[in-house]
């Protein structure tokens, strides 16, 4: 039985993170017309003459993505901030800097004509998303339970589309051009709850001992986390781990992987295939590649871009009317809320592969939809919003929440180590060109812009179809030798 310490902890940094995560990426979805206005206005004030489409519409993207940019830059910080500050300190450091980022944002409004202070806002929320997020990781592993840390992912998920669906229920009411700062204030209270959460649990053991080396308040720690006294013999075996991690960290990292032995680097094994060209490089090259191909295919899906845009799909491409348009977003918010939940039952008893090709399939025919109905516009509006809610849902419960491991299912983790955070900027820098090229593209020439995503869509529902192995319920060498005897590779892997 899990104890509070531990409960209050995965609460509160699913808050910081993911409830924040879906709050940043939504914000803006509901009240775009509205704050477009005030930067026209601001514009007009400060120059004398109105805004041109082409700039606005630009200076719009940019301020979408300063979200992912900062995002990356607050990732680079955690580790430091982690290691200096500890685990607990940088939660509360990180939380704190949501406010000024929220109040900023709406403070704009009240400092007319500064939007500047939109982008300044954003930038320090999401720069704090960044840090957050990571930190959720490493605190949790080291202070949680097994079973828990596996929970920790879909309650992720899930606090994602709450704090999502927490922003496209106050756009609804808050859409208007004298209301809509309205939209960032909530988000403070909840940043308050978080952080009285934060301050009630101890910090994690693992970094006491790291920095302060203080075996009796580690141990303390560590029965506040397990709910057991602290004689308990569960906390003297779980302070040897700890130890022993500590320990390892300092000594060198060799190459052999589960009984895996090669002679290159993870960064020769990924990027350098004419100096590792044996059969197991090869081999783990391949199926390296084939998971940040799946992470690629999501973001060509569409669905994490087209969510901050809803409201604008519905309104401006289509014709519903703009209050419409706020409660058709919110209704699909509120949709996505039980979608969440469904690959927690789904993922380990259908298999990762079909997930990946039926989500992608639909996908493909959800946007063809979208174009089309568009293009015919009247009273195909209707088709429209079902093409968005069903690409936005089957990815919830499909591709968008497998790609998230799957790569980490396909490879022997510690042996490209070096090489997963290249990797993971791979996938960022495309999700910030496709999220930066979709809205100026889309103001342009309307629903041909969805072209975008489709054609890659298509061709990667192709690729996933024929390269992409099962992994549930396997070993990492299980799934390599699978892959091995496909290609008819001669290696194998001891199981
Ligand atoms: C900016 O505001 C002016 C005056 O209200 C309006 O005529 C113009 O269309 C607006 N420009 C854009 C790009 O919205």
């Amino acid at each position: 039985m899990p104890s509070l310490s531990i409960h209050i902890l995965s609460i509160a940094l699913c808050l910081s993170s993911g409830f924040q995560q879906g709050y940043i990426a939504s914000v803006l979805n509901q009240p775009y017309a509205q704050i477009e206005q005030f930067i026209n206005s601001s514009w007009i004030e400060r120059t004398g003459h109105p805004i041109s489409d082409s700039t606005l519409h630009l200076l719009w993207s940019l301020l979408n993505v300063c979200f992912p940019i900062a995002t990356i830059f607050g990732q680079f910080l955690a580790g430091w901030m982690c290691s200096q500050f500890g685990r607990k300190y940088t939660a509360l450091i990180a939380s704190f800097l949501y406010i000024p980022g929220a109040l900023l944002c709406a403070a704009a409004k009240w400092c007319f004509p500064a939007f500047e202070l939109l982008f300044v806002g954003r930038i320090i929320w999401s720069l704090a998303n960044g840090v957050n997020t990571v930190n959720a990781t490493v605190w949790i592993v080291e202070c949680a339970p097994p079973q828990i840390r596996g929970r920790m992912a879909a309650m992720q998920e899930f606090f994602m589309a709450l704090g999502s669906l927490l922003t496209q229920a106050v756009g609804v009411p808050f859409s208007t051009d004298e209301l809509w700062p309205y939209n960032f204030l909530p988000n403070c209270a909840v940043v308050v709850v978080s952080m009285v959460m934060f301050a009630w649990v101890a910090e994690s053991p693992q970094f006491i001992m790291e920095k302060y080396n203080d075996v009796d308040r580690a141990r303390k720690a560590l029965a506040q986390y397990h709910g057991v006294s602290e004689d308990d013999p569960s906390v003297e075996s779980e302070m040897r781990i700890c130890e022993q991690s500590i320990g390892k960290n300092k000594e060198k990292k060799k190459n052999t992987v589960g009984g895996i032995e090669t002679n290159h680097t993870g960064m020769e094994i990924m990027f350098m295939p004419w100096r590792a060209k044996d059969q197991t490089s090869r081999l783990i090259r391949y199926c390296a590649w084939v998971g940040v191909m799946v992470k690629i295919a999501y973001v060509f899906t569409g669905a994490r871009s087209l969510r901050g845009y809803s409201t604008f799909i519905l309104y401006t491409l289509s014709n519903f009317t703009y209050s419409q348009a706020t409660w058709l977003s919110f209704a699909t918010g509120l949709l996505r809320l039980p979608f969440t939940l469904v690959p927690v039952f789904l993922v380990d008893r259908l298999g990762r592969r079909p997930l990946i090709v039926v989500s992608m399939l639909v996908s493909f025919v959800s946007i063809l939809l979208m174009i089309v109905a568009i293009d015919i516009n009247g009273e195909w509006k209707y088709a429209t919003f079902i093409g968005l809610t069903v690409l936005l849902l089957i990815n919830t419960c499909g591709i968008g929440s497998v790609s998230r491991f799957y790569a980490a299912e396909l490879v022997p983790r510690n042996l490209l180590l070096s090489s997963v955070s290249t990797l993971t900027m791979f996938e960022a820098l495309t999700k910030i060109g496709v999220e930066f090229a979709f809205y100026p593209t889309a103001n342009v020439i309307g629903a041909q812009s969805l072209l975008l995503f489709l054609v890659p869509t298509g061709i990667f529902t192709v690729m996933c179809y024929l390269m992409c192995p099962e992994t549930s319920r396997m070993t990492v060498n299980e799934v390599l030798n699978n892959v091995a005897a496909k290609k008819k590779m001669d290696v194998v892997f001891p199981m």
